[in-house]
């Protein structure tokens, strides 16, 4: 199997640099993701890395070898892309067969190989159909099987699921996942949609114009954004500014109070921070709601609001809160809470521990 190495990578089209200087590890093995908005350069970088584009600087290595200025076709990579990219005048069998037919492969073994990967994709019986005879998820199965039948030692996928319906979204995700860890391909994936991100990925990296804004496990990338751009995007998230009354050295994970308006909040410190205005962030499901004028408890902020809207969705319900200054805040609970109707005066609880205080 393979690592992945992006050393100093600098890509541009004429006089635009998409990604400048980056500096990037994919682990032997990893499923690892490229999340980010449109435009941001996942689909560069992936095409970089599978040798369709030649970077301005920089060196790209699978494992030991330099892959820099080798061709795409000897990368040993296997593809897939959002729109298939199947050849329509050839059975689904010739489709999967040839990348084999291309390395020269015995007839014998082709046929054999080409058999075994219709079968772990599901595919096995429309080995003679074309792909106009079938639906866009078992186009996408043989795509998976063209893309797994070289045994390649890279996977790179870019948006594969974007076209599916959501049904058939979740069964591909499910394929390609177990699929990929049942061979242990080291595999580049690229989405813009973050829920898929968090199911399916060792690690993400999340761009931000170019940029790695975080890198880190799902869990690492939710529960601790390094920034309201990195919160926002992945998850719902309320992002507040608060002000800091003083400049503070500190610790991350260090406890702080900030001013939200009149009221105090205590949270965790996240980054350097400068006195005057900061970030708070704290996700809806952290949240909770009480009658105006309740007991607080330990380790809990509480600001005074108004519920403006309340929405029930059978396993949740969620809030939104106007405080004084407009600020609007949005909660989610679980649907046995209790809940509040819009114009009651509620108290919005913040648990120190779930409340970021950030710079940016
Ligand atoms: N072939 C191209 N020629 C010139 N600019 C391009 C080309 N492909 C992409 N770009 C530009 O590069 C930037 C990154 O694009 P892309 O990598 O496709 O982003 P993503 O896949 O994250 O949506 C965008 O500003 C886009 O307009
Ligand atoms: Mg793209």
């Amino acid at each position: 199997m393979t690592s992945i190495h992006v050393d100093r990578l600098t890509i541009t089209y004429g006089d635009n640099t998409v990604i400048s200087d980056m500096d990037l590890t994919v682990r032997d093995g990893e499923f690892f993701t490229l999340l980010g908005p449109s435009g941001c350069g996942k689909t560069t970088l992936l095409r970089t890395i599978a040798g369709f584009i030649a970077p301005a600087s920089g060196r790209i290595s699978f494992g030991d070898r330099d892959v820099t200025d080798v061709p795409t076709h000897r990368r040993n990579i296997g593809m897939m892309f959002q729109d298939y990219a199947l050849f329509p005048d050839k059975t689904v069998a010739a489709n999967v067969a040839y990348g084999l037919k291309a390395r020269k492969t015995p007839r014998a073994e082709i046929a054999s190989r080409v058999a075994e990967a219709l079968e772990r994709v599901g595919m096995e019986s429309f080995a003679s159909r074309h792909p106009g005879a079938l639906s866009g998820g078992q186009r996408q199965r043989v795509a998976l099987a063209r893309a797994l039948v070289i045994r390649p030692s890279v996977l790179l996928m870019d948006e594969p699921l974007s076209a599916l319906d959501t049904k058939l979204r979740l069964q591909i995700r499910e394929s390609i996942m177990d699929l990929q860890r049942e061979l242990g391909i080291t595999t580049v994936f690229v989405t813009h949609d973050q829920e898929e991100a968090l199911a399916m990925s060792d690690r993400i990296a999340l761009f931000r114009a170019g940029d790695i804004e975080q890198l880190g496990s799902p869990s690492e990338i939710y529960r601790v954004p390094v920034s309201s751009y990195a919160a926002d995007f992945i998850g719902a998230a309320n992002v507040l500014r608060v002000t800091v009354p003083a400049a503070s050295a500190g610790e991350a994970g260090e406890s702080i109070t900030v001013a939200l308006g009149n009221t105090s909040l205590r949270g965790l410190r996240r980054t350097e921070l400068a006195a005057g205005e900061a970030f708070v962030i704290a996700r809806p499901e952290h949240l909770r709601l009480l009658p105006a004028g309740g007991i607080v408890g330990e380790g809990v902020s509480a600001v005074a609001g108004e519920v403006v809207r309340q929405q029930y969705l059978g396993h949740r319900q969620q809030h939104r809160v106007r405080l004084a200054d407009g600020t609007e805040i949005e909660t989610s609970e679980s649907a046995s809470s209790r809940g509040f109707a819009a114009g009651e005066r509620v108290a919005v609880l913040f648990p120190e521990h779930e409340t970021l205080v950030m710079a940016s």
